[in-house]
This record gives C-alpha cells, structure tokens and sequence, in this order.
C-alpha cells in the first residue's frame, strides 16, 4: 500500500541524490562520497553488551543476585522508623533522622564476592568507620581503604537486614544522630533491636559489569560464553538478509579490544563472536555499523553502558578518552579489510549531566581522525546526547568532516508526555513532532542523519496487532526520511515488542 508519505519520502530521496551528483559535480564534498544506501537495520542489542531486561534469564543463577553492583539499597530502622542517610550526601557522619527517602537516603553496593561489598554513598564516598572505629562515617573516597561490609537478610523476610561492619559487629542506630557498629545482633529480630533494618531495593543494575562480577572469575566464562554462542547466530544473519533489511547495528563494549585477556570482571571470548559476525556479515552482504555502546567508566550511567553502580565517569579523565580512541582504532583496523564495515559509531547515547559538549566535540574528532586512518570510505557516527538537543551537533560537523553522520534515537517512551496518549496520539506524535525533530537536523549541506535506535513500543495499554502495525508503519515512514537510514531495537527481546524478529514473523511489522 502506497500512501502519501512514502511517495513524500521517495521524492526526498530523489532530491538527495540529485543533490549529491550535483554537489559532487561542483567539487563538493560536504557530501556523501560513498555510494550511499539507504540503511535499514536491526541492532544486535543485548549480545556482546549484556542488558539484563532483554534475557532476564541470564542473571538466575547468580549466588545472592539481588545485590549486584550498583544496587541501590535504602534502610529504615525498626527501633527510630526512620531512613539511615549520608548526612550532607557524604563526607562525614551516617544518621538515622530522616522521614522520607531519596538520594542521601540511598545506598549503592560494590560487590566484593556473594557475601562482601563496600558501600558508596550519593557524593560518592564510600561507608568507613571512624578513627575510634565506631561510628559509622561517609568521608573515604578510596574503595579499597573503605570499609567491607555484610547484609545479613531474616531468612523468612529477606528485607528485613542486619549490616555487619569491617569490625566483625553489627551496626545500630541508637539514635536518630548516633550510627554505632558495635551491636551483638542478639535482639532477635524485633523492633526493639536497633540492628535490625528494613531494606527497600530501590535500583538494579544488570549489564556487564553486575554479571560478571556477580558470576566471579570461575563461573563467568562459561555463562558469558553460552551467551554469545546461542543469542546470535548465523541463522539470524540470514533471516535478517532475508527480510528486507540490509544493515546490522552491532552494540559492543570497550573491554572487547583486549580480548583474549579484558580487565576484571570482564571475561575474555567476545572478540571471538565479533569476528564470526563481520563473516556472517560479509556472507549474507550485510553492512555493519560497530556501535560503540559501552565505552570505558560510562558514558551515561545506564546498565547498557556497563557502568558499575549508575555513576558516569566517562570523559572525566584524559586518559578515559585516549583509551577510547585505542579501542576505536583497534576495531577499525580489524575490520576495515571486510567489504561489510560501512560505519563506526565512535559511542552510543552519552548523557548530557555527565559528558559536556565541549569534551564529547574534542574526542568525536579525535575519534574521527582514528576511524579515518584505517577506514577512509566508511561513515562516521557520532550520537547525540541524551537530554540535549540533537542540533547542538550540526556546528561540529559542518566542513570538518565528510561522510560523517548523526544518530538521533526516538522511542515513545521514558517520558511523562508518552504515558497518557492515545494510540493516535502516538502516530501523530511521530508523523509531526519527530518528523520535525528530524527534519531540524537533516540539512542538504551537513551531516547525513540516522535514527539508529526506535522501536514500535509504548504506553498503551490493550493496543491491538493492527494498532503496532500502524504505529511501525507511521515510523518507517518518518525514519526513512532519515538521509543515514534507520535501526530497529532489537533483533532478540524477551519482550516480544522489542524483539524485531518476532515481530516480523508475528506480522507486527511489514518491510
Ligand atoms: C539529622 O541529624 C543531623 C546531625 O545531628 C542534623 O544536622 C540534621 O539537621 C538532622 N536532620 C533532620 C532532618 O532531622
Ligand atoms: C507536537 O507538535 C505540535 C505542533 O508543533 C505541538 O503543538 C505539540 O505540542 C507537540 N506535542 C508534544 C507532546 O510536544
């Protein structure tokens, strides 16, 4: 079925080739060189950068699994009935003095092993005790010199918890102002033990980092390695060559460039997969475009990211930034030889509250020079941050780099806006504000534009197959105006939405 809008979008893509003859012809090249087609993708999501939401699975058979790194813990005393807090978010003492829970109020775990861990607060000290080795302090920046700590749970009502501190006692909250780790633990578990706590999980973490640290060095191997050989395989290459789509985006983590042997707790064995899959690639002629979607300490504070504990360190230091570049130069020139790279995504969603313009700017040319020396055809993607306007990006790009590309994602979903519209609501919030949103940085002198990220999810509730496929038909529509292309996310979901294989084979979405 025809309808107005793929005709509008055939006409611009008309336009854009002419455009680009045409501005080749004058000696351009602000422009396209290659020979551009039109992308239309699936990522490989959830494979070599674990996301625990997409195959829970993965994480059942962790010991003691709800405490993994980066799990944020709050804890009310059963004696005061108030929240344990960082006073200031840190830096001095612990109290017992607040009615209601946020940021001070919460907890964020270091795993050490299944029983150990240290614990950070919101300024990101980490829990100590004092000099007279009592008190319950927030003041030491260093994890190492920081305290290790237990939570023991009430076997028939695990949140309900004891906290044994680096001294081998319990702690108490004797007062609303008075945190003491010299409790014997012998009141039962009453109220009127000061020991006891109540302990609301209030975030989990399940990328990379949580679970091969929570595994540990002996078990990981195996788990991640049965992982990457069954997720994705050649089978899959071959029905994505076969279902009209022409390009796989291929999310991977920092630590993969020194495979066989990456820093703990990553495991060696992934650089392995990647090489299968630019053969796999190059045998069903499809492009890839290597999405650097974890880069080293984060780059926005999101399991997908592999951060630790939510915390975004990416950028902070020179050195983060230089060993990004080596890990880009090292993926380029591994795979510049196959005919299937087309492009390198120098990182994925960056977030605006923890990357500053002016550094991601620095290292998106940096990155640009390192993918160049190796891969001189192959586009350039550079990701706009989460939380900014996607815009900000185009200065950058004008005239001092070619075939490099901005990738803009749109899901209807995360904020507020989305939870209360309609079906129709959500199609027109795609044909009009997306459309516009894309059309702001789609210019005929700048950047190539790619939605590299979008599925056919939302809030709606009871929404029927019809509903989807319209909602994934009105996003073709609009995202293949994109003059990059687009990718769905993702090929493999245990939530069938998000499964784009299911949802081509349920129907949900025609190509
Ligand atoms: C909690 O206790 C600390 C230390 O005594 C005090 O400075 C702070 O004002 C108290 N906060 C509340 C909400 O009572
Ligand atoms: C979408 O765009 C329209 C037209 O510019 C505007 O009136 C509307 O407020 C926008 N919707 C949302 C939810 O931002």
């Amino acid at each position: 079925m025809k309808t107005p809008h793929t005709k509008h979008s055939q006409l611009l893509r008309f336009v854009f080739v002419f455009a680009h003859v045409f501005f080749i012809s004058n000696g351009r090249t602000l422009l396209s060189t290659n020979n551009h087609q039109m992308i239309r993708a699936v990522n490989l999501g959830g494979w070599l950068v674990t996301e625990g939401w997409m195959k829970p699975s993965l994480f059942d058979s962790i010991p003691n699994k709800d405490f993994l790194d980066g799990t944020e813990l709050q804890f009310k005393s059963a004696t005061i009935g108030k929240y344990l807090s960082a006073e200031l978010g840190g830096g001095t003492i612990i109290v017992a003095n607040r009615t209601s829970a946020s940021g001070w109020e919460s907890f964020r775990l270091w795993r050490i092993n299944e029983r150990s861990f240290h614990i950070k607060v919101f300024n990101n000290q980490f829990l100590g005790l004092d000099s007279a080795g009592v008190n319950l302090v927030a003041i030491s920046t260093n994890s190492e010199a920081s305290g290790i700590f237990e939570i023991i749970r009430k076997p028939d009502d695990p949140s309900r918890v004891r906290i044994k501190a680096p001294n081998g006692l319990f702690l108490q909250a004797k007062t609303e102002d008075l945190v003491t780790a010299n409790s014997q633990a012998n009141g039962g578990w009453r109220n009127d033990d000061p020991s006891v706590f109540e302990m609301t999980i209030v975030q989990r973490l399940q990328g990379e980092y949580q679970i091969t640290n929570g595994y540990g060095p002996l078990k990981a191997p195996k788990i991640m390695k049965d992982h990457w050989d069954t997720f994705i395989v050649e089978k899959d290459f071959e029905f994505i060559a076969t279902s009209g789509l022409n390009a796989v985006r291929l999310p991977i983590g920092w630590w993969t460039a020194s495979d066989p042997t990456p820093p703990k707790p990553y495991v060696g064995g992934s650089l392995l997969h990647l090489d299968n899959a630019f053969l796999w690639a190059k045998k069903y002629k499809l492009k890839v475009i290597l999405d650097l979607h974890a880069a080293p300490g984060s780059q926005n504070g999101y399991e997908h990211s592999a951060s630790r504990d939510g915390s975004i360190l990416w950028g902070q230091t020179e050195e983060s930034i230089q060993e990004t570049i080596r890990v880009i130069e090292f993926f380029t020139a591994r795979y510049a030889p196959n005919p299937s790279l087309y492009a390198v995504e120098l990182i994925n969603e960056p977030r605006a509250s923890g990357v500053p313009l002016d550094v991601l700017s620095k290292y998106y040319e940096a990155g640009y020079q390192a993918v160049r020396k190796h891969a001189p055809n192959a586009f350039v993607i550079i990701s706009s941050r989460i939380g900014a306007d996607a815009t900000e990006l185009l200065p950058l790009t004008v005239s001092k780099m070619k075939d490099v590309v901005i990738d803009t994602h749109y899901y209807n979903l995360f904020r507020d806006i989305f939870n209360s519209m309609t079906v129709d609501q959500n199609i027109d919030y795609v044909r009009v504000n997306r459309s516009s949103e894309l059309q702001a940085i789609t210019t005929s002198n700048g950047p190539l534009t790619f939605v590299g990220e979008w599925v056919a999810e939302w809030q709606v509730q009871g929404a029927t197959k019809e509903d989807f496929q319209r909602f994934s038909k009105a996003q073709q529509d609009v995202y293949g105006r994109a003059s990059f292309g687009w990718s769905y996310w993702s090929l493999k979901n245990v939530n069938n939405h998000w499964s784009m294989e299911w949802m081509i084979k349920n129907g949900y979405i025609k190509l």
